[in-house]
């Protein structure tokens, strides 16, 4: 057994001298494989008498056992170091400010969406949302806007063609429809806001067709146009970030609420700028009122236990305002240079803590 005692050596040796995968998988084939230096022993033993065999075959497989064990584990701790290296490489800091040279900005309405939002949520708000294809009964009727009411005409409506089984679908005016669509699957007490898409047949430097409102809904046994006044005054104060912008409530009307109000915003365009303050102007930012218990009741719910307010808010208007854009129809225009001097480096998501805007 000279042979197999040099075999094994030459074996063990070129295991341990396999620095990478490669070099231990020929190691392997050199030794186990079909013509291997121990495959080809283990061939032998069949030449061999019965005593012969027993005696070399118990020798030959624990020879075999130990050359795998060996190969087993230099492969775990060759496979370790090839992921040591591999991670090195890859590495990523996380931690590392994004490039600055990234292209991409967030749109003024997406950043002010997210504004808007954190500032009700801090207040207890939660976010739903509606269609923007709605049908007659929840952008108009339920909202106590009857067939034939002039308010209708107030909105130049977007319709569909009429539908076979009657009646025509539109393109929702205001996010108000959204307040009956909540109140009908779900009970006070309710806190909702709600961003979305609206549209109405209008253009000029303070109307685009197609817009974005935030509707505002509390429901519940105790609030009060004292809490309306209060949480608009507080959310005007967050979202400017300055303490004193002009704010105006303006008695108003609207069918679904009553008393109701519009709150304007002082300001003034100069050089071509837009300016938050008091002077020159007032930009109307939002509708607002307490809910109309013929709303309440046509959404079944008791208007002598439950009440509440109701707001609707521009928000191309706020964010004209904030950020001092003064024309409304160059949101849409998608125009990259509008976009990379208006929009927003796409990490600065607005927190209250971190500072809404920076
Ligand atoms: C409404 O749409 C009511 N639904 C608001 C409301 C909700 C009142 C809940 C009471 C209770 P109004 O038509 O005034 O109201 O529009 C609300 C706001 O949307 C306006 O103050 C303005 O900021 C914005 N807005 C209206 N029309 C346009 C338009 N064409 N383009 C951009 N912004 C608009
Ligand atoms: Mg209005």
């Amino acid at each position: 057994m000279q042979d197999l005692d040099k075999i094994r050596a030459e074996a063990l040796a070129s295991v341990t001298a396999a620095t990478t995968p490669e070099q231990l998988d020929a190691a392997r084939v050199a030794a186990l494989g079909k013509k291997g230096t121990i495959s080809g022993l283990m061939k032998a033993l069949g030449a061999m008498s019965p005593d012969e065999r027993k005696a070399a075959g118990a020798t030959l497989n624990a020879v075999r056992d130990e050359v795998a064990a060996a190969l087993d584990a230099a492969k775990a701790v060759l496979d370790a170091k090839v992921l040591d290296a591999r991670l090195l490489r890859e590495r990523i800091d996380v931690a590392l400010p994004a490039r600055p040279d990234a292209q991409g900005r967030i749109h003024p309405i997406s950043q002010t969406i997210e504004e808007i939002t954190a500032i009700f949520a801090q207040m207890g708000f939660t976010v739903a949302e509606g269609p923007d294809i709605e049908d007659d009964f929840h952008n108009f009727t339920a909202l106590n806007i009857p067939p034939e009411h002039p308010a209708r005409q107030m909105h130049d409506t977007f319709y569909f063609g009429e539908r076979p089984e009657g009646g025509r679908h539109l393109l929702r005016t205001h996010t108000s429809p959204v307040q009956i669509r909540t109140m009908l699957s779900g009970k006070p007490p309710i806190r909702v806001l709600v961003p979305g898409r609206t549209y109405r047949c209008d253009s000029d430097m303070t109307h685009t067709p197609m817009f974005h409102q935030v509707e505002g809904l509390v429901i519940d046994e105790a609030t009060h146009m004292g809490h309306l006044k209060g949480c608009l005054i507080e959310f005007v104060r967050a979202y400017f970030e300055v303490d004193d912008v002009p704010v105006r409530f303006r008695p108003s009307f609207f069918p679904f609420t009553e008393p109701s109000a519009e709150v304007d915003i002082g300001c003034s365009r100069e050089g071509g700028e837009l300016k938050i303050g008091p002077g020159a102007g007032w930009l109307e930012i939002l509708g607002c009122g307490m809910v109309h218990p013929n709303v309440l009741r046509n959404c079944g719910i008791d208007p002598d236990r439950y009440q509440g307010f109701a707001f609707g808010m521009g928000v191309e208007r706020v964010a004209m305002l904030k950020y001092g854009i003064p024309d409304l129809r160059t949101f849409f225009d998608s125009d990259l240079r509008w976009l990379k001097h208006y929009g927003f480096v796409p990490l600065d998501v607005p927190t209250l803590s971190g500072g809404l805007t920076r």
